[in-house]
C-alpha cells in the first residue's frame, strides 16, 4: 500500500509556496545561493519544523519568517521555487497548484516578485515531469491596498501566461483581518475570470463563515469549523474541502488525526481533496498525508483513486490537463490491479 500511494499520479492543489521547502531543500538554498554553512542552520531548522504538543494557530505564523528571509532575493524566490517543484515532482505530484503572497522589499516588487515566481515555475516545469499552476495569495492580514495590488497583478500576468496564473488565494492568519474588507478585491478577480480558493472555517467565526459561503469560492480552503449545514452547502454547490491533515493537527486547529472531519466527509459525500498546505513546516508530503488517511480511516486503494480524481476534477487545470491526468492515473491504476 505504502508503495502504491508513494507511486500513484498524485495532485496537490493547496500548498503555499514558502512553507513547502522541506528541510534538505532549505539547507541546499541557504547553502546554494547565500553561501551559509549547513552546520549553521541544524538549530534553527529543528525549531522550524518542531511543534509543541497543543501548538496554537498564532504560533505557526511565526515559522515562515526563516524561509521569507531566504527568499527575499530574486536568486533566493527562483532557487526556492525550482526546489519546491523539484520535490513534489520527486513525490510523483503530476500536477501542482502553488500559492504564494507577492512581497515587496528593498530588492524587489510584487512585480518582480510574481514574475520571479512565473518564470521559476516555467524553468522547472521543462526540468521535470510536473504541470505546475500559480495562485497568488492575498494575506489577511496586510492592508486591502496590497491585496488591490496583487489582483491587479495577477490579472496583468494571467493575459500573458494564462496556463500559468489561474487563481487566488485568500490566506493568512484567520485571526486577523476582516474578510468582508477584501470581498471587492476578491470579486473583482472572479469577475475577470480567475478561480478563488479561500481558506474558510480554519478558526471557529460563524459570522465569517456565513459571509464566505454567501460570497462563494471554487474551494475551500480546511473548512474545519464548518458545521453540518456547511458541509451540505459544500455538497449542494461542488465546493470541495482541501483537507490538510498533519497542517490541522500540528497547527492545533484538529486535536488528533482521527477527530479529523475528512472522515465526516467521506461518509456524507462532501467534495474534498488531500493536501500539505505547508509540507516543509508540516514535515510532511502528500504521499505521507495518503498513508496517513489509509492508517487512520482505513481509505482503500480505490478511495486514494477516487480521491486524486477528484482533486483532477476540481483543479483549475483546462480541459485537455485534465483528460491527460485522468489518463496517467487510469494506466497506472490498470498496472497496479493485481
Ligand atoms: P508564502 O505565501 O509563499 O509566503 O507562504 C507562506 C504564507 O502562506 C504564510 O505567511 C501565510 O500567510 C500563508 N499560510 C500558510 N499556511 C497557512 C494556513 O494554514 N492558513 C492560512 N494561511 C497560511
Ligand atoms: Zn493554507
Amino acid at each position: 500500500m505504502i508503495k502504491f500511494l508513494r507511486e500513484l499520479p498524485k495532485v496537490e492543489l493547496h500548498a503555499h509556496l514558502n512553507g513547502s521547502l522541506c528541510i534538505d531543500s532549505i539547507r541546499e538554498l541557504a547553502e546554494n545561493v547565500y553561501g551559509k554553512q549547513a552546520e549553521e542552520f541544524t538549530a534553527m531548522c529543528e525549531r522550524f519544523i518542531t511543534f509543541e504538543k497543543g501548538a496554537k494557530l498564532n504560533e505557526c505564523f511565526e515559522k515562515f519568517g526563516f524561509v521569507h528571509e531566504l527568499t527575499s532575493t530574486r536568486k533566493g524566490l527562483q532557487y526556492a521555487t525550482e526546489l519546491a517543484v523539484r520535490d513534489f515532482a520527486k513525490d510523483n505530484v503530476m500536477y501542482l497548484e502553488l500559492r504564494t503572497t507577492p512581497k515587496s522589499n528593498a530588492n524587489m516588487s510584487r512585480r518582480d516578485y510574481l514574475e520571479t515566481v512565473v518564470e521559476s515555475i516555467k524553468n522547472a516545469c521543462n526540468q521535470y515531469a510536473i504541470t505546475v499552476k500559480l495562485l497568488p495569495s492575498i494575506n489577511r492580514s496586510e492592508p486591502v491596498e496590497v491585496a488591490e495590488e496583487t489582483v491587479a497583478l495577477s490579472l496583468e500576468l494571467c493575459q500573458n501566461d494564462p496556463d500559468i496564473v489561474v487563481g487566488i488565494d485568500f490566506s493568512g492568519n484567520p485571526s486577523q483581518g476582516k474578510f468582508s474588507d477584501f470581498m471587492p478585491a476578491l470579486e473583482l478577480a472572479r469577475k475577470h475570470g480567475l478561480k478563488l480558493a479561500v481558506h474558510c472555517a480554519e478558526i471557529d467565526n460563524p459570522t465569517e463563515i456565513r459571509e464566505m459561503l454567501k460570497f462563494g469560492m471554487s474551494r475551500c480552503g480546511h473548512g474545519t469549523f464548518l458545521s453540518s449545514s456547511g458541509f451540505a452547502h459544500m455538497k449542494d454547490h461542488n465546493i470541495p474541502i482541501e483537507c490538510c491533515l498533519t497542517s490541522n493537527v500540528k497547527s492545533g486547529t484538529v486535536s488528533t488525526v482521527s477527530a479529523h472531519h475528512l472522515k465526516e466527509l467521506m461518509e456524507a459525500d462532501v467534495p474534498k481533496v488531500l493536501c500539505t498546505d505547508d509540507c516543509g513546516v508540516f514535515d510532511t508530503t502528500l504521499s505521507d498525508e495518503f498513508i496517513l488517511a489509509n492508517e487512520t480511516f482505513g481509505l482503500t486503494k480505490s478511495q486514494c483513486i477516487g480521491l486524486t480524481m477528484e482533486a483532477i476534477q476540481h483543479s483549475f487545470a483546462t480541459p485537455q490537463e485534465k483528460l491527460k491526468m485522468k489518463m496517467q492515473l487510469y494506466s497506472y491504476t490498470r498496472r497496479h490491479e493485481n
